[in-house]
């Protein structure tokens, strides 16, 4: 998808998030992870861990922006949360996806950039994996500040740099072949730049860093992967076609005949 499409907010509601099926199939790749990191369990862990505080207090009020279809609400029902829980999405369709994932969360549409909150009235803020999709993140980061108690943490999710380098190049490489602006595969903002942005807000930002890699024989996974990113309105299903074909092409195999993709998020807890 054009980097300018990965954060315009009409195009990410109407297409990309219309539903959570674009967003499934990327997460569903994370089955070939090894050694398997669980994300949501991983952060919400490094945060309990921090400072050797407990998550925000069993009757803490947690906000998750961006909550997409509620892999963080449901971690956080399975931790026996039980204060004031709501996730927030600017896309009805996740909103929908969202809604079997925690009973007890409240679900609300809603923008990052515009809060229907009051100031300091949240104990734990999370933006996970959705800030690069804001088309001006230092105003979103100063929004979700706003809405933080004092002594509050906002908690972001982030890709490093290097996360998904092997698939970034052999889709760079596809398209030069292919004479195309294959650009907007590189994340907007990544968590290398996140940290001295949140840093110009927060007094204290700690990352944690989860390395692991997927292992693959069948290529099928990075197939629908790749295809997830791609709107119909970006490229022909012809063109799609050979394109993914080219990068997939372009992945070697190690001596045991596996490909091997790095996968790096980061989270940045901010208090
Ligand atoms: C990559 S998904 C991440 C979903 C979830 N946080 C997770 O980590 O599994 C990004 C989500 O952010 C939402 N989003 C993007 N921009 C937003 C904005 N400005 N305000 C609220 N939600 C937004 C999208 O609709 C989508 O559900």
């Amino acid at each position: 998808m054009p980097g300018v499409l990965w954060a315009d907010p009409a195009f990410l509601r109407a297409n990309q998030y219309r539903s959570d099926t674009n967003l499934r199939a990327r997460q569903s790749i994370y089955a070939f992870q090894r050694p398997h990191v669980d994300l949501p369990r991983a952060v919400l862990d490094a945060l309990g861990a921090e400072g050797g505080r407990p998550l925000s207090g069993p009757a803490g009020t947690v906000l998750d922006v961006g909550c997409g279809n509620g892999n963080y609400l449901a971690e956080l029902g399975r931790r026996g949360h039980r204060g004031l829980l709501v996730g927030l999405d600017m896309s009805k369709g996740m909103l929908r996806a969202a809604g079997g994932a925690n009973p007890e969360a409240g679900l609300v549409a809603g923008d990052a950039t515009s809060l229907p909150l009051a100031d300091g009235s949240i104990d734990l803020v999370l933006a996970m994996h959705m800030l690069y999709h804001v088309p001006d993140p230092p105003a979103a980061v100063g929004e979700l500040r706003r809405v933080l108690r004092a002594g509050g943490r906002l908690v972001v999710v982030l890709n490093a740099g290097d996360h998904l380098a092997q698939l970034r190049r052999a889709l760079r490489d596809a398209g030069d072949e292919l004479g195309m602006l294959a650009g907007g595969f590189g994340e907007r903002l990544r968590l290398e730049q996140g940290e001295p942005m949140l840093r110009r807000f927060f007094g204290v930002v700690e990352r944690h860093d989860f390395v692991s890699e997927l292992v693959l024989y069948d290529l099928e996974p990075v197939r629908s992967y790749i295809s997830s990113m791609i709107s119909s309105e970006a490229m022909s299903p012809g063109r799609l076609e050979g394109y993914v074909r080219r990068a997939l092409q372009r992945l070697s195999r190690g001596a045991d005949g596996t490909v091997r993709i790095t996968t790096h998020p980061g989270c940045l807890v901010c208090s």
